[in-house]
């Protein structure tokens, strides 16, 4: 097991928007020294996961987003620092050989559409397409899966930055880029070491010391999650908010160099909560409920009203699966603050409240709690039109406990 100090000093390998507070999921998890099994069905960058773990719990987390997957995967890479940084430094020695030998006209990844090749040109000057091209060239041929996730994870760590990174962009870590240099900052062949180092020296389970089973990580939809019924004595999870983050936005700037595609990467996003129309077996009496406890639906125009609509849909697929693959007696945490559509004030939480109850779980406990400055998201620009009350409700997240009968 994780001492108590280690518990307090969870560190992120990779920046992540919004994600949730380790001191959530402590709190939450059973410590009966009995291993239960606790799922997180959007799990993004894996703090479910690692603090689940970390108490001998088996973890399960499933999200749509690669860079997620990746995130949370690299987290739990038991493998000994030392290895991890040999491999990074022959990687680097690698790609600086063949980086000689690159042309600009060959600095892509491979097997690049054209639509992807003017998404890079764009966020990324030429020389550091280069060096970029020769590492990821060299990362995708080591065979270690543990050691490649980690190098990709130290990879993506030099592009999703607040300020100084190796793309053209400012603010890639809060998914809202926008582009302020005409040279990046940063080389690539400088970064790339330091960045391996911040990964590999916050990796909690290094070396496999507490003997813990890896996390079980899988690519799946929070809406048919690829989990067995009745099969999880717990859930964790902080789901998107209303209109909240755009995580493929920033994250692409990434995965385009692991040899994701633009279009690829579009059609991902439509799959993301509240993009996309998924009817449920909910009625939608249940949905229009949900949807007038969230908001004052009248102010809305048609457009936005959708919006609302869409994600009242999906959360309650979501809440239906959680209903499914938990167990008699089960519980489900789910971590959520408020948001705004225009200057409507959106109480996320208490859709989830009705459509939790729609789908037999009742609920046990409601608590708030302001959230850290640096973990709140950055909302959109209508947001400015929104009140100074508004404004300090939008700094305070809910947490919501529900039980199975
Ligand atoms: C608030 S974040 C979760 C943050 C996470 N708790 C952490 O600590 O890093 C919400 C996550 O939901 C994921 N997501 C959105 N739509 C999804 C879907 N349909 N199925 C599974 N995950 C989804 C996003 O990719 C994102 O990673």
């Amino acid at each position: 097991m994780i001492s108590a100090t280690k518990k307090a000093h969870i560190r992120p390998v990779h920046p992540f928007p919004a994600r949730m507070a380790p001191s959530i999921v402590w709190d939450a998890l059973p410590k009966t020294g009995k291993s239960v099994n606790i799922l997180d069905p959007m799990s993004g960058s894996g703090t479910t996961l690692v603090c689940a773990r970390s108490l001998g719990h088996r973890a399960i987390g499933c999200d749509t987003d690669p860079l997620a997957l990746l995130i949370s995967r690299a987290w739990g890479v038991d493998d000994k620092p030392e290895t991890l940084k040999i491999r990074a430094g022959l990687v680097l020695e690698r790609a600086r050989i063949l980086s000689k030998s690159l042309t600009y006209e060959k600095s892509y990844p491979r097997n690049t559409d054209s639509e992807t090749i003017r998404f890079i040109d764009f966020w990324f000057d030429r020389a550091n397409r280069r060096e970029l091209s020769a590492i990821a060239t060299c990362i995708s041929k080591v065979r270690s899966q543990n050691e490649r996730t980690i190098l990709w994870c130290a990879f993506s760590r030099m592009i999703i930055t607040k300020t100084s990174g190796v793309s053209l962009a400012m603010d890639v870590s809060h998914s809202r880029p926008h582009k302020v240099y005409d040279v990046a900052p940063v080389k690539p062949f400088d970064a790339f070491l330091n960045a391996v180092s911040r990964v590999v020296n916050n990796l909690p389970f290094s070396g496999n010391v507490y003997n813990v089973a890896p996390a079980d990580i899988r690519h799946g939809d929070a809406r048919s999650l690829p989990v067995e019924s009745a099969s999880v004595d717990m859930v964790i999870t902080s789901p998107p908010y209303l209109n909240a983050i755009d995580y493929l936005r920033g994250h692409k700037l990434s995965l385009v160099w692991m040899g994701h595609s633009i279009s690829e990467i579009r059609a991902l996003r439509s799959g993301n909560i509240g993009t996309e129309v998924s009817k449920g077996s909910t009625s939608n009496e249940a949905i229009h409920k949900a949807m007038k406890a969230m908001a004052d639906i009248e102010l809305l125009d048609k457009r936005r009203l959708g919006m609302v609509k869409r994600y009242v849909y999906d959360m309650s697929k979501v809440m239906e699966e959680c209903a499914r693959v938990l167990k008699r007696k089960g519980c489900a945490v789910f971590v959520i603050g408020d948001s705004s559509v225009g200057d409507v004030f959106i109480k996320n939480s208490e859709a989830l409240i009705r459509l939790a109850d729609n789908n037999g779980l009742s609920l046990v406990s409601r608590n708030t709690r302001p959230i850290e400055r640096k973990r709140r998201y950055l909302p959109p620009p209508e947001y400015k039109s929104a009140g100074v009350k508004m404004q300090g409700r939008m700094r305070e997240e809910v947490i919501l406990e529900f039980r199975t009968d």
